[in-house]
């Protein structure tokens, strides 16, 4: 079977590579970054009043669900270094830094019942310290780490997370917003839900299979567009930003040319990012048709009263259509995908077994560090394509692309990865795919979630054994700038040494 398939796969990469390969540049608008979030750098997880999330209870009650037994207590201990994140943002000579703001940092109680003083302030030294290098704030206010009080309620699970959210998204707007020109809600959707809620490989590792995710889809989707039509309704006029939307879409491309694998990428992409993106962006409004078609009838033969997928209301659905001024991805592969790659080791019910969708990577893919890290050829380029095809209305940013090492200053995988993945995106905008944007994640090291420290990300190489947690610049740190500096691809170019200056007018 698998020559079959690398016989159609290949014939998709060539024809997708066959009109580049000659010097092309950005255009002069393009903004280039660099991301973080909050627990995977901060630190300083007791400072003043800032109090428990669901990362800091799992990593401090359940300490071997984590690879290294690690926790993000001190990370890269951001929290002090800001200073010099900042420095290693202008010796990169980025544009933008995307970042997150902790929630349980500023409002203590998850609630709005009290401001931290001390967690706006620390914010706002992050926004003034990379304003005054003309480095322009992209906030996310939720990268995945809940306030313990407010899992304790129930969290994505209970619907009045829509107004907890809204509140909290009150706060960072009104804190920020008069410097911050673009905020993202929420994090990669699918993450929070069906990984924390409808498996066990985040947060709150809750294991509601076929259910919890469900739920969780609906709320955080609500919870967005509240939080959205706050910002249109309350900030935009006198602020003058953006507010969107991040999710994760890996790039699904057909194992066979038959239309049964065409109809399961395109339920593989329903489960894996429209469900939490269609409310959003599509014409219609509401979850996907055909998803949501396969979890009612699934629901009903399991003995379910109604399906474990809750629909909106007409109501709802048209309060949450267009509330996204555009559509953040976090891209990192892809896979092959067909219904004859499904087997049964999910559970019943799960939103997998709902779909019977299965996919698989390539032998010969180079493997990250990260277990479900495989470079797919040209996966960016699809992604982009499939995500413009199913929302041509969009300006999308890539607000996350990267590749893990284990530790090591010399990574000229993680070199070819960037490039390879900006010449997707310089094909995409070929294309006329209405790019706006590019993130490197990460700009340093930290806190791989569940992998702990064992999975290195970073431009930069940090150091967990050392209490000043020093950063190194990697090979890839003096790739990445070179391309923002000329705005050009040269896969040719090697740094002439590692020591890193700041260009003048950074
Ligand atoms: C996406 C997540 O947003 C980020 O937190 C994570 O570290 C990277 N993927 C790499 O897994």
């Amino acid at each position: 079977m698998k020559s079959i398939l690398c016989v159609f796969y290949s014939c998709t990469i060539a024809l997708t590579s066959a009109a580049v390969k000659h010097s092309r540049t950005f255009p002069k608008d393009f903004i280039f970054g660099t991301s973080t979030a909050a627990y995977q750098i901060e630190g300083a997880w007791n400072a003043d009043d800032k109090s428990e999330n669901i990362w800091d209870y799992l990593t401090h009650t359940n300490p071997g669900a984590i690879d290294d037994r690690s926790t993000g207590d001190v990370a890269c201990d951001s929290f002090n270094n800001y200073k010099r994140d900042v420095e290693m943002m202008r010796e990169l000579g980025i544009d933008s830094y995307r970042f997150s703001v902790a929630w349980s940092r500023i409002l203590p109680n998850g609630l709005a019942d009290r401001v931290s003083e001390a967690g706006i302030a620390y914010y706002n030294n992050v926004i003034d310290e990379v304003l005054k290098y003309n480095i322009q704030p992209m906030i996310t206010l939720y990268h995945w780490d809940l306030p313990q009080k407010l899992q304790d309620m129930g969290g994505f699970l209970n619907p009045l997370i829509v107004d907890w959210f809204a509140d909290y998204a009150r706060v960072v707007f009104d804190n920020f917003g008069d410097r911050v020109k673009t905020f993202i809600t929420f994090n990669e959707a699918a993450q929070v839900c069906y990984e924390g809620y409808g498996s066990v490989t985040k947060a709150p590792l809750l294991n509601l299979t076929g259910i919890g995710e469900y739920i969780c889809a609906k709320n955080l989707v609500l919870a967005h567009a509240k939080a959205y039509h706050i910002y249109n309704n309350e900030f935009r006029a006198k602020q003058g930003g953006q507010c969107g939307y991040t999710i994760a879409a890996g790039a699904s491309l057909p194992l066979t040319d038959s239309d049964e694998d065409r109809h399961a990428v395109e339920l593989f992409i329903q489960f894996q990012w429209a469900l939490y993106t269609d409310p959003i962006f599509s014409k219609d409004g509401g979850f996907p048709k055909e998803l949501t078609e396969l979890a009612a009838k699934k629901s009903a033969a399991q003995g379910y009263p109604r399906s474990r997928l809750p629909d909106f209301t007409e109501e709802e659905k048209a309060y949450v259509r267009g509330t996204s001024d555009f559509f953040g991805v976090n891209h990192y592969s892809g896979a092959l995908t067909s219904g004859s790659l499904y087997t049964n080791q999910y559970a019943v019910p799960s939103s997998m077994d709902d779909i019977e969708v299965g996919q698989v990577a390539l032998d010969d893919w180079l493997q990250g560090a990260s277990p479900w890290l495989k470079k797919m050829p040209n996966s960016l380029y699809h992604a982009l394509r499939q995500i413009n095809e199913r929302y041509p209305d969009y300006p999308i940013i890539v607000t996350e692309n990267g590749w893990s090492t284990r530790e090591g200053i010399e990574d000229d995988e993680r070199v070819d990865y960037y490039r390879d993945a900006l010449e997707d995106v310089l094909d995409a905008l070929d294309e006329g795919i209405d790019v706006r944007g590019y993130y490197a994640w990460s700009l340093m090291d930290n806190f791989e979630w569940l992998a702990g420290y064992t999975e290195r990300f970073g431009l930069y190489e940090v150091d967990f054994e050392d209490p000043a947690r020093t950063r190194t610049p990697r090979k890839s740190a003096f790739i990445y700038k070179q391309i923002m500096k000329t705005r050009m691809i040269d896969h040719d170019y090697e740094p002439e040494s590692y020591v890193m200056t700041i260009d003048p007018g950074h």
